[in-house]
């Protein structure tokens, strides 16, 4: 898919600007602060009507303004479609995302009419951090190619939340529960298993693509980078209302800790080389590749399902790549419309692209200019041989 124009809104430090990227290869330069990473959050707004960086939605609206508004207009192998995200922290409905120009009554529906795949230097964290990062990394991958895995995953945490208010709320006598908490429970079984079946489903394929691309990414066939899923539910064989029994059980605890402690939201990604776990003992090289592998695989598996390239976001993660690899990404992503930032134009010369645009701050607006149109091809070549495929 491509992204044919982007036009934003009192979106953060953009006051009104619209640009027409190519669907090649789209290099945004400028200075740290200038705005980059606040375009890419943009396209990722309306991909997944949230920000990747933050969770509130608030911080989107530019300083002094009531609300703001993303919008994209996509093309895909069949149609043409404008999605727009509009925030109004003031009103009772904040978000709202707006299919052609119609108000979509779910976020669910948003889903798939634009796909992003984004890798930036914070995307360590995947190997580094704890399992909350893994699981969003998950969940945003399969809300993109599933929507009902995304309607899943919104019922699963509203029927949480509301078991969580009942315990908080009364003294429950546990024997005889409130038939409320028992629905509750089990909408969550109910939504937990399409959580799980699909999380499970994607980490195999994740590992089998990761696997690859790590070692065409390393040079070296003898490391094994493995993706487990781990999770407190037992596989389907078992018992599928395990996790009824265990929430049950954990009424009361659940209740003194102000959490509940079983279910997919406790759930973990477990990475290791050679068998070992790369979060206690992969070197810097290693989990960078590593989190490079990943994506990439999330983007292979993108294509794959949907028969589609997503649109790639690369912020600010050239400099930290080698040559070869910088040559190898680009390579790789031949054919992809893609969005680069960095902080130099030179960190990028060696390259062809299609477009560059200069990013500047000043006044605390944002300008974007179009400061050069390179060659016109749509797949650009930089090796002999593709080291990726
Ligand atoms: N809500 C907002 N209103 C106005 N400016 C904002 C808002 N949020 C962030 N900014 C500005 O955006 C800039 C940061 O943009 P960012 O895209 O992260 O920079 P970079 O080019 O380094 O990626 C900062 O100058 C910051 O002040
Ligand atoms: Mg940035």
């Amino acid at each position: 898919m491509t992204i044919e124009q982007i036009k934003l809104v009192h979106f953060r430090n953009y006051d009104q600007m619209t640009i027409l990227p190519h669907e090649g290869i789209n290099i945004f330069f400028g200075q740290n602060g200038s705005g980059k990473t606040n375009l890419l959050e943009a396209i990722h707004y309306c991909a997944l009507g949230k920000s990747h960086r933050i969770n509130q939605d608030t911080g989107a609206v530019m300083m002094g303004e009531a609300g703001c508004s993303c919008q994209m207009s996509v093309r895909n192998q069949y149609s043409r479609n404008d999605i727009e995200v509009r925030l109004r922290p003031g009103e009772e409905n904040v978000k709202s995302v707006w299919i052609d120009q119609k108000k979509a009554a779910r976020l669910s529906e948003m889903m798939g009419v634009l796909r992003c795949v984004i890798f930036s230097p914070e995307d360590l964290s995947l190997i580094k951090e704890g399992p909350s990062i893994r699981r969003k990394f998950l969940d945003m991958m399969i809300s993109q190619i599933s929507r009902n895995y995304f309607v899943s995953l919104q019922q699963y945490r509203a029927a949480m939340s509301q078991r969580a208010a009942i315990l908080r709320q009364a003294k429950i006598d546990y024997t005889r529960p409130d038939p409320m908490i028992v629905d509750f429970e089990m909408a969550m079984v109910g939504h937990a298993k399409v959580i799980y079946q699909e999380r499970v489903k994607y980490t195999e394929m994740l590992s089998t693509i990761g696997h690859q691309l790590y070692q065409q990414i390393s040079g070296k066939d003898t490391e094994d980078f493995i993706i487990h899923y781990r999770s407190q539910l037992p596989s389907e064989e078992n018992d599928p209302l395990f996790l009824k029994k265990l929430l049950e059980k954990q009424r009361e605890d659940d209740m003194r800790q102000g959490s509940t402690q079983s279910g997919p939201h406790r759930d973990d990604l477990i990475l290791t080389l050679n068998g070992k776990h790369m979060k206690s003992f992969a070197s810097q090289g290693q989990i960078r590749t590593a989190a490079l592998s990943l994506k990439l695989a999330q983007m292979k598996i993108f294509t794959r399902i949907t028969n589609e390239y997503p649109i790639l976001l690369l912020d600010d993660v050239m400099s930290e790549l080698d040559l070869n690899r910088r040559m190898n990404l680009l390579d790789i992503v031949s054919g992809v419309q893609t969005f680069i930032t960095c902080s130099d134009e030179g960190d990028l010369a060696e390259y062809q692209n299609n477009r560059t645009y200069h990013v500047h701050n000043p006044e605390g607006i944002a300008q974007v200019e179009l400061i050069k149109e390179g060659p016109d091809m749509h797949k650009l070549k930089f090796s002999e041989e593709p080291v990726f495929e």
